[in-house]
């Protein structure tokens, strides 16, 4: 279905874009980066897609770098010419120019799915709705929520793994990071509302990085459905705070939803609504599934490495053995887990959950001797790194002692971004997984049933069928 209608977009448009393209590769003739803008309208996107439905998304950097010189090249994705940074250099080229020669641009299903959100605001809005984010998710602000994250993976772990012998990792972790994302961001805790909202959340997501074909049966139609779906639900959910704010049966600082409607920003103005809704959105999309990603790719590769499995339990039961039968972990404890926290940035390095970002020149400028024009969007992606033998020697090795000492050099290892722009869920995700790991480890061993099955990246690794495990529990 969703072919047919590429293929009468297709015809329809193409000669509007061939000549766009055209006109923009020969418009004063710049010195542009080497590379191929592909194919009209789709440009290079099949080729982007299928690396990653193969599981090997960096595949299609790695190609073009091979032949275009390891600095940049031109691309076409998503509808827009593009030009891609690469290795640490192109990094620290774009995280350090933010809004001096670029700023941060998604693609059209994304602005048109997040209207109102930081994603897309003006410069200054979104330097305000960052400060205003960061006041919940600073680390000081969110030692506070490590003993709540224990008792949810606490209760979590009791009602949908304990006595069970198998269960679908990929389906729980989502559960519980969605569930986790609800609970401290809105108090959302009926478990019913939850999946609700998280079925929609996956049909969303599925359409944030394709072609914005706003027709029946597409990706992106079902996406925009969905998340006008969630939005109503959210009008709701803030109207009814609102009330409970007026009339003192909600706390101003219970949670991230009345933090934002009681707060105003730097120059007194307090986010309207669509604001509110569009930015809860975003938090609650990149608040869940980028670290339920992680998490299941750390089963996987735990799964297939006993030795770094050992050495996580013995670091989770030291920490267990020096706190009180029932007592929750505290932010002292995730301090302790470095072993743990190196084990996660190795598989972020592997399989990163996001695989790069986009910007626009704002100017005109030039990069490695090419002409970058105003307009343009620009790409940094961990693929241009993260595999790199020259920063990660043998890097097809897990080896997470790479993190040990100062660690990887700089601008190479970008999960999370860098610069003003950096992902402000970074400390979150951090507990999020380490929680998680935590409460996993002390309970059960695991294998895979499939231990071949393959993992998608669409647009995050996603495993093909679900990542099913066999449980062993510790005797005790
Ligand atoms: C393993 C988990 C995560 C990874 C790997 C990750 C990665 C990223 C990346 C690569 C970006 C784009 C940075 C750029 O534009 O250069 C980003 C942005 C963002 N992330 Fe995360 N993220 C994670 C978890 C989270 C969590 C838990 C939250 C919320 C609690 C969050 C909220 C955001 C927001 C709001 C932005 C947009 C920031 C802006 O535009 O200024 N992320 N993240």
């Amino acid at each position: 279905m969703e072919l047919v209608f590429l293929s009468l977009f297709l015809i329809i448009l193409s000669s509007f874009l061939t000549y766009r393209f055209f006109f923009i590769s020969k418009r004063k003739d710049p010195k542009l980066p080497p590379g191929s803008l592909g194919w009209p309208i789709i440009g290079e996107l099949l080729a982007f897609t299928r690396s990653g439905q193969n599981g090997t998304p960096q595949d299609f950097v790695q190609e073009r770098m091979d032949k275009h010189g390891a600095r940049i090249f031109k691309t076409s994705l998503l509808l827009e010419p593009m030009a891609v940074f690469c290795g640490p250099d192109g990094n620290k080229f774009l995280f350090s120019n933010e809004n001096k020669l670029v700023a941060s641009w998604w693609p059209t299903p994304v602005r048109k799915i997040f209207p109102s959100s930081i994603l897309t605001a003006t410069a200054d809005k979104a330097k305000q709705t960052r400060k205003l984010l960061m006041t919940f998710l600073k680390p000081e602000a969110l030692q506070k929520y490590v003993g709540t994250m224990d008792a949810v993976a606490r209760r979590h772990f009791e009602v949908e793994w304990e006595g069970k012998a198998e269960v679908m990792v990929f389906h729980l972790i989502k559960t519980y990071t969605f569930y986790l994302a609800c609970s401290l961001f809105a108090s959302i805790e009926d478990s019913d509302q939850v999946l609700k909202l998280g079925r929609e959340f996956d049909v969303m997501i599925k359409g944030i990085l394709t072609l914005p074909l706003n027709i029946p049966g597409t990706r992106f139609y079902r996406a925009t459905r969905a998340a006008e779906a969630i939005r109503r639900e959210l009008r709701v959910m803030i109207q009814q705070r609102r009330v409970d704010l007026l009339e003192g049966k909600a706390s101003p600082t219970q949670d991230l939803l009345s933090y934002l409607l009681v707060t105003p920003d730097d120059n007194g103005q307090f986010m309207v609504e669509k604001e509110i809704v569009d930015n809860f959105l975003v938090m609650l999309f990149a608040g869940h599934d980028t670290s339920a990603s992680t998490l299941m790719m750390i089963i996987k590769y735990v799964a297939e490495m006993p030795h770094i499995y050992d050495e996580i339990l013995k670091e989770q039961r030291e920490i267990a053995a020096l706190k009180g039968g029932d007592e929750l972990l505290n932010w002292e404890d995730i301090q302790k887990m470095r072993y743990s926290w190196n084990v996660a940035n190795e598989v972020m390095r592997l399989k990163a959950p996001a695989q790069g970002a986009f910007r626009t020149a704002i100017a005109d400028f030039t990069y490695a001797g090419y002409e970058i024009p105003k307009g343009w969007k620009l790409y940094w992606s961990v693929n241009t790194t993260h595999r790199d033998p020259e920063y990660f020697p043998e890097p097809e090795k897990f080896d997470p002692m790479r993190f040990e000492g100062v660690g990887p050099a700089p601008y190479t290892f970008t999960p999370f971004g860098g610069g003003p722009r950096m992902c402000p869920g970074k400390e979150f995700a951090r507990l999020q997984i380490l929680v998680f790991l935590h409460n996993l480890v002390k309970r059960f061993r695991w294998e895979t049933v499939f231990p071949n099955e393959k993992i998608r990246v669409d647009p995050m690794p996603a495993p093909a069928y679900g990542l099913p495990v066999r449980l062993f529990p510790h005797p005790s």
